[in-house]
């Protein structure tokens, strides 16, 4: 695996290229703006730094964490960050993303538990206070393998992913959808008895929820007007709200802001506009989901993993080369973000995607949080690589480049492949590829 050094040998250098390239990234030069607390509702975070969700596909097949997932929740407990935003977690097992995707059920609720107790307790013994964590509860929509092989359960037909259509019957029904919706009551109920501060109705990379926001081609009360599209989402917060109890326990959701696909295939972008992002819909969204479920905090990301994941996660190594500098969409993920936390200044912003900085990620975090273009900064692939880097920005005010994510992109083929996924580069004795 390709792991050279960064283009960029010193922060003035990516400095100067995103100024030559025009890419909204701000670069703080210490990362003090990210050791702050954050209230979030009636909770805190310790500090302004997430880590995303990042799927392992290391459960049983029965949907509880495996041993590769114990190790890893052990590892990010370590690390330190305010808020763990738990990996995405099948509501159902036909919406599982594989056979190994978590799925939490009765029967396994208490060992999703003492895993929430103990990376609790880890991390107060090793850096003073505990983590928040919110559960991503999923149906993975167009991209359920339950059985290892697809079996998409799709909003409607989608031309820019679907090299060919698929058969009709792969379109959910109406009935399904309210099924699906309740599925999250039950999911909801599960989650506050294992321990987590709250739920996330997972909306973001185009499974099923995020899927929905685009159906403008779809006929009846959940497609067309964005009143239908937005149906399934707030059915499924209400649903939820209807099993949970007391009021520390809290909803939010993974938003995709914008799809990178042109109308009418896609949420975010501007009709007659090619790939043009038009933040009203995702911005009138956000708000209303603040107003009816008092979301403390909303979780802001673009793209699609399998068709764009240039948008979604910038990379120096993929399956193709995009028309666009990586720089260039770090800057699109940072101006959304930025965009969202002014349109909504009293809600917390959480953003994505800072990974592709390496060696400067926390500075391209603390110039964001610092300027108050979001409340905190979640990362994702550099978890995976160097969950210590917290440690690293703490001590020394930067991340370690030699311990750096290098965006090669292994862990996104372990996770395609269905097999247990991580760092190919620095965590080389768990995974290979
Ligand atoms: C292996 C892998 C697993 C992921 N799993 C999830 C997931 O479960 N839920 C989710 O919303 N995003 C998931 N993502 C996306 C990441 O959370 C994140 O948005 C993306 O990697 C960009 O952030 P980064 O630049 O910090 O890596 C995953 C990404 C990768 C590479």
């Amino acid at each position: 695996m390709k792991h050279e050094a960064f283009h960029y040998p010193a922060l003035e250098d990516v400095k100067a290229e995103s100024k030559k390239l025009n890419a909204f990234l701000l670069l703080a030069e210490r990362a003090s703006a990210l050791f702050q607390a954050l209230p979030l509702g009636s909770k805190e975070a310790a500090n302004r730094i997430a880590f995303q969700p990042m799927e392992g596909t290391d459960g049983t097949e029965e949907g509880a964490p495996g041993e590769l997932t114990v190790r890893r929740y052990h590892r990010f407990a370590k690390a330190g960050p305010g808020l763990i935003w738990f990996e995405a977690v099948a509501t159902l097992p036909q919406a599982r993303a594989s056979a190994h995707q978590l799925w939490l059920t009765e029967r396994n609720v208490d060992q999703y538990k003492k895993l929430l107790d103990d990376i609790r307790e880890l991390s107060l013994k090793e850096n003073g206070y505990a983590p928040l964590i919110v559960m991503q509860a999923t149906n993975s929509g167009r991209y359920s393998k339950p059985h290892g092989y697809p079996e998409p359960l799709i909003a409607y037909h989608c031309p820019p992913l679907e090299d060919a259509p698929l058969s009709e019957d792969r379109i959910v029904t109406d009935e399904e959808l309210k099924r699906f919706e309740e599925a999250y009551a039950h999911t909801a109920a599960l989650c506050q008895q294992a321990g987590f501060d709250g739920m996330d109705v997972k909306c973001c990379h185009r499974y099923l929820a995020c899927e929905l926001l685009s159906a403008y081609t779809r006929p009846g009360p959940y497609g067309g007007s964005y009143e239908n599209r937005t149906r399934f989402l707030k059915n499924c917060y209400r649903a939820a709200q209807s099993e949970v109890k007391g009021s520390s326990f809290f909803l939010s959701s993974r938003l995709n802001v914008y799809d990178g696909f042109a109308y009418p295939y896609g949420f975010g972008v501007k009709e007659g506009g090619g790939l043009q992002p038009d933040l009203r819909e995702p911005i009138q969204l956000i708000k209303e989901l603040k107003q009816a479920f008092d979301i403390p905090l909303i979780n802001v990301t673009m793209g699609n993993p399998y068709k764009n994941p240039h948008v979604n996660r910038p990379y120096d190594h993929g399956n193709y080369v995009p028309d666009e500098h990586p720089l260039e969409g770090v800057g699109r993920m940072m101006w959304g973000v930025s965009q969202i936390q002014h349109a909504v200044p009293d809600l917390p912003v959480l953003g994505s995607a800072f990974s592709y900085l390496r060696q400067y990620a926390g500075n391209l975090a603390a110039g964001m949080v610092e300027g108050g273009h979001c409340a905190m900064a979640g990362f994702g692939r550099l978890a995976f690589a160097d969950p210590n880097f917290i440690h690293e920005l703490r001590e020394n005010g930067t991340v370690n480049a030699k311990n750096a994510c290098v965006t090669c992109g292994g862990c996104a083929v372990l996770l395609r492949q269905g097999i247990p996924a991580g760092c190919v580069v620095r965590d080389r004795e768990e995974y290979k590829l």
